[in-house]
């Protein structure tokens, strides 16, 4: 299955406007010559419009002049972002001041430029840490009703044939974000794994398994009630969702063993949407099964923000950064329904 294409396709079909904040690094700015190019988004990249378009011809790349660009060092065009965030953040004791100097940071921009309805989404990570684009995320845009968790997920696909998952597609959560959820963070990490399998990994029955290292009580431990609270939880939160827990990994993914395991569960054996129960477990989890498996590992993809916002591996390439924009797009458009 062509993920990918189906995606694009979606992307092309709905135009969506993308916040790129790191603009003169050489692999961002090639993904978005790719993007304007094949009219996958419309490119905003933040940054001095000569250094840009300089390093786009350092590059002999054609389309960025197409690109709409913000230029943090312009103190007009920076100022009603800065107000916006002064009325974000002021509960929080900032000063007009600091609300000036976030405004001409690039990640907290390109937030804002979202978050004030001039783009859809932003891409960055590349030549920024994780924490630093999510924490400009977290202030700046906040969470979706009904969620305060953001959480990391990867689709992952194995190779073809494999008979694991909806046609060996998974999608695992979290990986990037909250090091030590509680059950009620457990539960949102659920309800939105469930929507990016809908939304990207176009699984249209998701089958969400809560996983452990007990399976239905076969070991009792605080992290096993923890999980078994999280499942009951997500239920309440939505209730359409097809979820079961506590599951070992092989209970929730292979039919002969959930079917010893777990009998009468309507997940075990069949899951495609695996919920871990802590950072370590998930992100360990999905580096393995991309390594040993041979996966494709998409993502991480920030699931539970008001609009999207996604981060790269600063090792990405540019086709990486294509992909994750196109992701970016669908889960714009996704949101807007
Ligand atoms: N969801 C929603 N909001 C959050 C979350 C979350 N998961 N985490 C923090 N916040 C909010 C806080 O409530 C706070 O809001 P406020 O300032 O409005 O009150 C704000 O974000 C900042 O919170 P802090 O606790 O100060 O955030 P912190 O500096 O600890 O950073 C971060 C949060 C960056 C996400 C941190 O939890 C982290 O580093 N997580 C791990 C990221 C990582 O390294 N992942 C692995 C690599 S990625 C990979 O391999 C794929």
């Amino acid at each position: 299955m062509d993920l990918f294409k189906n995606l694009k396709a979606t992307a092309i079909a709905n135009k969506q406007r993308i916040v790129l904040p790191e603009s003169t690094e050489p692999r961002t700015l090639k993904a978005a010559d790719q993007v304007i190019a094949e009219g996958i988004a419309d490119v905003i990249l933040i940054g001095e419009p000569d250094e840009i378009m300089a390093k786009a011809k350092e590059l002999c790349l054609t389309n960025i002049g197409k690109a709409r660009i913000v230029n943090p060092n312009d103190d007009a065009a920076v100022q009603k972002y800065a107000e916006l965030f002064y009325e974000l953040r002021k509960s929080k004791g900032i000063t007009m001041e600091d609300a000036v100097k976030k405004a001409k940071d690039p990640l907290y921009l390109g937030c804002l430029l979202v978050k004030s309805g001039e783009a859809d989404g932003q891409v960055a990570g590349a030549a920024n840490s994780t924490g630093n684009v999510l924490r400009a995320a977290f202030q700046v845009i906040k969470t979706a009703p009904g969620i305060s968790a953001v959480s990391g997920a990867f689709i992952m696909q194995l190779p073809e044939g494999s008979p694991y998952g909806h046609d060996g597609i998974f999608v695992f959560a979290d990986c990037a974000a909250i090091p030590a959820p509680t059950a009620s963070e457990l539960a949102q990490i659920a309800v939105s794994a469930n929507r990016t399998a809908k939304q990207l990994a176009c699984i249209p029955e998701p089958k969400v398994a809560m996983l452990s290292f007990s399976t239905k009580g076969s070991a009792k431990h605080d992290n096993v009630t923890k999980v078994i609270e999280a499942t009951r939880m997500a239920k309440e939160l939505d209730p359409t969702i097809d979820i079961d827990g506590e599951l070992q990994a092989d209970a929730a993914i292979v039919p002969s063993v959930g079917a010893s395991k777990a009998p009468g569960s309507n997940i075990a054996g069949k899951a495609n949407v695996l919920v871990f129960p802590n950072l370590e477990t998930g992100n360990i989890a999905y580096k393995l099964v991309q390594r040993l498996a041979g996966a494709v590992a998409a993502g991480p993809i920030m699931q539970g923000l008001a609009a999207p916002v996604n981060d790269l591996s600063r090792g990405c390439f540019p086709e990486d950064i294509v992909k994750t924009i196109i992701m970016t797009c669908n889960q714009a458009i996704d949101a807007k329904k």
